[in-house]
């Protein structure tokens, strides 16, 4: 059974309704290619059942909880985030920068459960403008199409998430990820291929944070002892 089954998230709602939700993001148009957002506005989705072993692998370090928050950042037409309301009882955020697939978005939560329609923000414009995800607790990219200068300003942002914080790229975040420790990959399933390896991070606690005793669980997933508690993959 999928662990997030077992987690208090988990959200009851009918499984017709949300196989109904699911099936409507099959009928509406495939978003179109806008060059004015660049090769950063690149479209593709990762598969429900991706989503669902997404939601899975983020359980498997901590219970999620209600009071988690789940971010997609680069959220297109929404279908993950209405996944996530869907299927779990946590929040959820999905920022995008495309104007009609943002539109897109809200009209498909128009058609979600008010259960789950609450639980669910979406924005239009850029996440590295918006500070309405800074709270998120579990954040999803997929970064595929993002140049390599956009990745550095993603990682800049996730460094800032609050410690114990999943972060979870399609593309491996470049350069030093201090704060941020890769805590492994999965492969899950897009519309344009089978396995999609995406990165996995967590956010560490500062040196000079007081509340490491809230984050045991965290401690069981720090690198080595040798490799210093936020300087791992950093030159000194
Ligand atoms: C590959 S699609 C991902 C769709 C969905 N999140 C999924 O994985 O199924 C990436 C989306 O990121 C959006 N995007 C790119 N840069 C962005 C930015 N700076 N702020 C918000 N959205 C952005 C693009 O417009 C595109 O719709």
């Amino acid at each position: 059974m999928p662990l997030f089954d077992l987690s208090e998230a988990h959200c009851p709602v009918d499984s017709t309704a949300v196989q109904q939700v699911l099936e409507y993001f099959a009928s509406e148009p495939w978003p179109s290619s806008e060059p004015s957002l660049g090769h950063s506005g690149t479209y593709g989705e990762v598969r429900p059942s991706g989503v669902r072993r997404l939601l899975d692998y983020m359980a498997s370090f901590a219970p999620v909880t209600r009071d988690d928050v789940f971010a997609d950042l680069g959220s297109g037409r929404g279908a993950v985030v209405a996944q996530v309301v869907l299927e779990t009882s946590m929040k959820a955020i999905g920022v995008e920068l495309s104007q009609k697939r943002a539109a897109t978005a809200s009209r498909v939560a128009q058609r979600l459960e008010k259960v789950a329609r609450q639980r669910l923000t979406l924005l239009q414009g850029d996440f590295l403008e918006s500070h309405s995800w800074h709270n998120a607790t579990l954040v999803y990219v997929n970064s595929a199409a993002f140049p390599v200068p956009l990745l550095f300003k993603l990682r800049s942002a996730l460094q800032r998430l609050q410690p114990g914080s999943l972060a979870l790229s399609v593309r491996r975040l470049p350069g030093c990820t201090r704060g941020l420790w890769p805590i492994g990959a999965l492969s899950l399933p897009f519309n344009w291929a089978r396995q999609v390896k995406v990165h996995a991070y967590m956010v560490a606690p500062g040196l000079d944070d007081q509340n490491h005793t809230q984050l045991d669980w965290l401690s069981n997933y720090a690198p080595q002892p040798q490799v210093g508690l936020v300087s791992f993959g950093c030159r000194q």
